[in-house]
């Protein structure tokens, strides 16, 4: 079974497009080193602001995008979805499923179709076995669309600035999670972890909150990752590069690298070989 990473979290600006199209392409390096049989990874921009689109393809207005895939009839939504996936510029192994500003509209519009929130993992089951992982970037909301990503996705990665490393708020993150898992009859869904993004050592406010995220009885266990305030990674969103490329050797380039290993590892032992 394909991994399909989904990175999400309701509160905005907190890293989700830059997590998604670092791990994509960091996977695509790591699924070629590791000489898996399936080397290309597939990247879903469910957000209609779709920034992951813009920085990984150099455009976000895509006449065949996300929407219309999802707008389909049953019948062509495959055929469409071959003709809607692009290459990106940063690696011809990576590939976009491109967002655009028209998927705001496509919210109202699916309310009204039986099963709408399985379509996206309908499309997707026809297309994962020809991708050694797929990673999904979501709008800072619990949309139907989201809801769609979550149940299309088999890990929730959680990505959180320290400033909002409120419990009480990343539990309730978890607690959807958990409802569409149960409620929505999603078993392969599970949380992939908590990953804290714009570390900054030097804040004493920031490593107080990190020590009481890993010493929370609930939370503590799931910390995946912790990826430090780094300009290298606005530098590197304005240029439309990934932040590898940017500058390797950048201290968020290394940290998203040590995450993608961990990930990878579970990538190759659980079948992408
Ligand atoms: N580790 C980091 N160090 C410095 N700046 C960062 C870091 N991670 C993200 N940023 C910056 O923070 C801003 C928000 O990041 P990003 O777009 O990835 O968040 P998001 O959660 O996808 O936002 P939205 O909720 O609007 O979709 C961007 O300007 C990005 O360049
Ligand atoms: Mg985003």
């Amino acid at each position: 079974m394909t991994k399909v990473y989904v990175l999400t979290n309701n509160k905005g600006g907190v890293g989700k497009s830059t997590s998604a199209t670092n791990i994509a392409l960091g996977l695509t390096a790591a699924l070629r080193q590791l000489g898996a049989a399936r080397l290309k990874v597939l990247l879903v921009d469910t957000d209609s602001q779709a920034h992951a689109t813009l920085v990984t393809t150099g455009s976000r207005e895509h006449d065949n995008n996300l929407y219309g895939v999802l707008m389909a009839d049953r019948d062509q939504a495959t055929g469409l979805l071959q003709q809607t996936i692009v290459a990106s510029q940063w690696d011809s192994d990576l590939h976009i499923l491109p967002a655009s500003p028209v998927l705001e509209q496509a919210e109202r519009e699916l309310m009204s179709i039986p099963g709408a929130p399985y379509r996206l993992t309908e499309s997707l089951a026809k297309i994962a076995p020809h991708y050694g992982a797929i990673v999904i970037d979501t709008h800072p909301s619990f949309s139907l669309l989201t809801e769609m990503a979550l149940v299309a996705a088999t890990d929730a990665i959680v990505p959180v600035e320290p400033r909002y490393l409120e419990t009480v708020g990343l539990l309730a993150v978890m607690s959807k999670i958990y409802a569409i898992r149960e409620g929505w009859r999603v078993p392969s869904l599970h949380v992939g972890g908590i990953l804290v993004t714009k570390m900054d050592k030097r804040v004493k406010g920031h490593r107080q909150l990190l020590d009481d995220l890993r010493n929370h009885q609930q939370l503590g266990k799931l910390v995946c990752g912790v990826i430090p305030m780094n300009e290298a990674v606005s530098y590197a969103h304005h240029a439309h590069q990934s932040v590898y490329n940017y500058d390797p050797k950048a201290t968020a380039s290394e940290a998203y690298a040590r995450l993608v290993s961990r990930l990878s590892r579970r990538l190759v032992s659980g079948g992408a070989q």
